[in-house]
């Protein structure tokens, strides 16, 4: 796609020196620079890099290539973002073959935008860690949960003042519609908690006031270590705790995480990632010398999450609270993960005393105490049984058939390899079966059955046996989730125009769906909106697009689409989401306090969704036109 002679200009426009001086620290040494090679451990500096041959090269591990071949190592970029990110910096328009000019300036658009978006976190995140010095009292607190100057200096953390527009004082306009856009001002009528207290005379005449205020703020950056977001903790115990940034074409929840860019080194050095939940997690690990954390933020792990830690380590280790809120997020993160395994790479699940999470933990007993739970962390396969097992009594026939059923999914899932024929032994060790009959059974029996018992976002990959054919919904879009992922596809335009909750909705598919959800809103971040044309193209670069691409182009009704039947789908879908949840919970074996209260709230959720909104009686209108398309949810 790119032409090669481009390729070429970059790299000789491109100091290599610079773009890797950014990540590694180099020192001069005759014509060349040395520093500590980031792709392997080592005390002493074997990695030199030649401005005159715009080469680097490391002597201990071999590690050797170009700007480009170093951002796509170090950072995990594919060849395509490493050259974006080079000519970005390099002031080029990378030449894209058949883009229409309409499209091109679409690109132009989003590239400045995120560019300013860029410009303006800059400038916050250095007025945001100036001001913390102005504060004893952020100081304090910070001190008093055992951070250290060091440590804060590391992850930038800063602190935003009370007053109501202090960030007037800091740009210079403050109705700069950027300001808004990058989640550091808001407006008054956007209906949000953040309003309750304000008093009136806080703002200017248009309602604009400060996002965050009087809380010690953590910048959250890109893996290439630039600020794309913020979060702010309250020093007291006021609510919300924590305020984040909204999504922006630079920050996605579900693809980013906190502290990765801080983290890099320390993961290769310690062997392993690890996951915690939250901003203070993390930097209370580093201060005990275990810099290898980072966070996700408060949101499930997805699959981005996921896929981005394996391309820094073989070993992914999740911690979590010892709790049943702790035990949901694990199987999250199970599910997401599998489809990413393969025999080299493994993750754990590190369960903490229920008092605990990863912070108080480590202070409590500190940095070997933390080593050796992640040594005792359990293991995958052992995961998978637990989660699989639930409450099946194993001592009936009927609970080690549940068993089945419910490990079949998770199983489905995996990459074909050794790790996943092992494992067939294993469920079939925990059900009393040989692995032989096991594999017959599970490529026999049809798998339709299977999908009523899996959670929404379970991983829906066909079962081995490579010959058998796709499930016939794939020809047409047959499901409310098929349908309105054709929709999107279709019409890219649309998904700026849902709410936050479609899309989280939509990622929390599961299986291909989510691929198809991630794979889209990431050509629409990079690109804009596209026409079907463009993305039927793009479509041939991904496994499974070539189906997506027949079905779309088989579909007689593919043209007729409208937004609002999409909203129709996509609210029978938040049904079927909370039909499910609510059963999971009825059915799952506690029925504490937290659990009634959470089935209530779904009840009362689903009553709003059936009666409310004009969609509803919209979907009578389309009920008629797309009731083929539906599968009624049982
Ligand atoms: P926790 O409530 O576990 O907070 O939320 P924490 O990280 O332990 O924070 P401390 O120790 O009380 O300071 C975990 C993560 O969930 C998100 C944040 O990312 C947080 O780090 N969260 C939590 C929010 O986004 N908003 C909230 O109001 C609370
Ligand atoms: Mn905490």
């Amino acid at each position: 796609m790119i032409p090669a002679g481009f390729i070429q200009d970059l790299l000789a426009r491109t100091d290599i020196g610079e773009v890797v001086g950014r990540h590694v620290e180099l020192k001069r040494s005759g014509a060349n620079l040395m520093g500590l090679c980031p792709f392997h451990a080592e005390k002493s500096a074997s990695f030199s890099v030649s401005p005159a041959r715009q080469f680097y090269h490391c002597f201990g591990c071999g590690a050797s290539g170009d700007a480009i071949r170093f951002l796509m190592e170090h950072l995990g970029l594919s060849f395509v973002e490493a050259v974006r990110e080079l000519a970005g910096r390099a002031g080029l328009a990378v030449p894209e073959d058949r883009v229409d000019e309409a499209e091109r300036t679409r690109r132009q658009t989003l590239r400045e935008r995120r560019l300013s978006l860029r410009d303006v976190l800059d400038r916050a995140q250095a007025f945001y860690r100036a001001q913390l010095r102005e504060s004893p009292r952020a100081v304090a607190y910070l001190k008093g949960r055992g951070l250290t100057g060091a440590i804060a200096a590391r992850f930038g953390i800063g602190y935003a003042p009370p007053g109501w527009r202090t960030l007037a004082g800091v740009f210079p306009r403050y109705d700069d519609p950027l300001l808004a856009e990058a989640g550091l001002v808001r407006q008054a009528d956007d209906g949000d908690a953040g309003t309750a207290a304000e008093p009136a005379d806080g703002r200017d005449g248009r309602g604009r006031y400060d996002w965050f205020r009087d809380r010690v703020m953590f910048p959250i950056r890109s893996v290439s270590g630039e600020v794309i977001g913020f979060g702010g903790r309250v020093l007291d115990d006021a609510k919300p705790k924590y305020l984040n940034s909204p999504e922006t074409p630079l920050f996605s929840k579900g693809r980013e995480l906190y502290g990765l860019f801080e983290a890099r080194q320390a993961i290769r050095e310690a062997g392993h990632a690890l996951v915690v939940e939250g901003y203070m997690d993390v930097v209370a690990l580093a201060q005990h010398g275990l810099g290898q954390a980072v966070a996700t933020l408060g949101t499930a792990c997805t699959g981005d999450h996921v896929g981005k830690l394996f391309r820094f380590t073989d070993t992914v280790v999740f911690a979590f609270d010892g709790d049943a809120a702790g035990r949901r997020a694990a199987s999250r993160a199970l599910e997401a993960s599998l489809p990413h395994l393969n025999d080299l790479r493994t993750v754990r699940f590190l369960f903490l005393p229920s008092e605990h999470d990863p912070d108080s933990f480590v202070r409590a007993h500190g940095r070997d105490a933390f080593l050796g739970a992640v040594e005792r962390a359990v293991a995958l396969s052992a995961q998978i049984v637990a989660q699989a097992r639930g409450d099946a009594d194993l001592a009936t026939a009927e609970g080690r058939a549940r068993f089945l059923a419910q490990a079949r999914p998770l199983w489905s899932a995996l990459p074909e390899g050794l790790l996943k024929r092992q494992l067939l032994d294993v469920l079939a060790g925990e059900a009393g079966w040989t692995g032989d009959r096991l594999a017959a059974a599970w490529q026999t029996v049809p798998a339709a059955s299977r999908e009523r018992t899996t959670r929404p976002d379970s991983p829906r990959r066909d079962a081995p046996g490579a010959a058998r054919p796709r499930p016939s919904a794939r020809a047409a879009p047959a499901v409310p989730a098929d349908l309105a992922l054709a929709m999107l596809l279709r019409r890219s335009d649309w998904w700026d125009a849902l709410p936050a909750d479609d899309h989280a909705l939509l990622h929390a598919l599961g299986g291909e769906h989510a691929e198809v959800v991630a794979w889209l809103e990431r050509q629409i971040t990079e690109h804009g909106p596209l026409s079907w044309g463009a993305l039927a193209e793009a479509l041939a670069n991904v496994p499974w697009g070539a189906s997506w691409r027949r079905r779309l182009e088989a579909d007689p009704a593919a043209d007729g689409y409208r937004l609002d039947d999409l909203h129709v789908v996509l609210q029978r879908l938040h049904l079927d989401q909370l039909k499910r949840q609510a059963a999971g919970l009825a059915t799952g074996a506690t029925a504490d306090d937290e659990t009634l209260e959470r089935l209530r709230e779904l009840h009362a959720r689903m009553a709003a969704l059936r009666a409310g909104g004009g969609a509803a009686g919209r979907a009578q209108a389309v009920e008629g036109s797309h009731a083929r398309d539906f599968s009624e949810p049982v």
